[in-house]
């Protein structure tokens, strides 16, 4: 994976929803491969989103992979909308519901790959237990809620702790990291073992979309070969 080159999911939170199609749409002319939906219901996170609907509007204006970040209490209850709508992978907080192997098997039985996340203050050891049956590990490497927000240093020891444990146990997800992912920070987040970066403010502030998704790449592949 660390020879795979960096997978850039721009996160449309920080995108200009009046002009939402033509944003999502501009994702497709960079080498950005996955589009990240942060759906938020104001009890998990003080902060509201959008929902299924506004997702399954949205699937006909982009083939890239719709990466789904539900940071919603009980997510089980809305599993089989979100699949309907038209996500590829479906991420789940580990702290959002008492039942989250139940819920990543509901994740898969809707045909939708199946991802777990965990905030600043959530050990990797209480994901442990299901690390063998999820595609994606996201570690949010700031307080889920709002966009713009500086990376907390400390999180990156729980991405080289999951790439550690990948190895180990020859598991197969994917590692991604979200919040404060930036031209500065993508350096030490592919160095940790990413092969993930979420990134909200930073691509839709960038001036020139394009370049800033190249200059991200190959800022992580510098960072994985030195
Ligand atoms: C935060 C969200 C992020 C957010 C990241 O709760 O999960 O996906 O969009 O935004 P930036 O990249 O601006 O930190
Ligand atoms: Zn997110």
């Amino acid at each position: 994976m660390e020879d795979t080159p960096l997978i850039v999911s721009p996160s449309i939170l920080s995108a200009d929803f009046a002009h939402i199609a033509e944003e999502v749409s501009s994702i497709g002319t960079t080498a950005a491969k996955w589009i990240h939906l942060d759906v938020m219901d104001g009890n998990f996170v003080p902060n509201i989103t959008f929902g299924s609907k506004f997702i399954k509007d949205l699937r006909p204006c982009s083939p890239l992979v719709f990466d789904t970040h539900l940071m919603i209490d009980r997510p089980e209850r809305y599993v089989e909308q979100f699949a309907q709508s038209g996500c590829d992978i479906i991420t789940i907080q580990a702290e959002s519901t008492i039942h989250v192997h139940r819920t990543l098997q509901m994740i898969h039985s809707n045909g939708c790959k199946a991802g777990v996340a965990i905030v600043p203050s959530t050990p990797v050891c209480m994901i442990e237990p299901i690390l063998d049956m999820v595609d994606l590990v996201l570690v949010m490497t700031v307080n889920p809620g709002f966009g713009g927000q500086k990376l907390i240093p400390h999180t990156l020891e729980k991405v080289s702790e999951l790439a550690h444990i990948r190895q180990e146990e020859e598991y197969g997800y994917l590692i991604s990291v979200d919040g404060g992912v930036n031209l500065s920070t993508v350096a030490d987040i592919a160095a940790a073992g990413s092969d993930v970066a979420v990134c909200g403010s930073a691509f839709f502030g960038a001036d020139d979309r394009l370049a800033f998704v190249d200059k991200m790449i190959r800022l992580a592949d510098g960072a994985c070969r030195s």
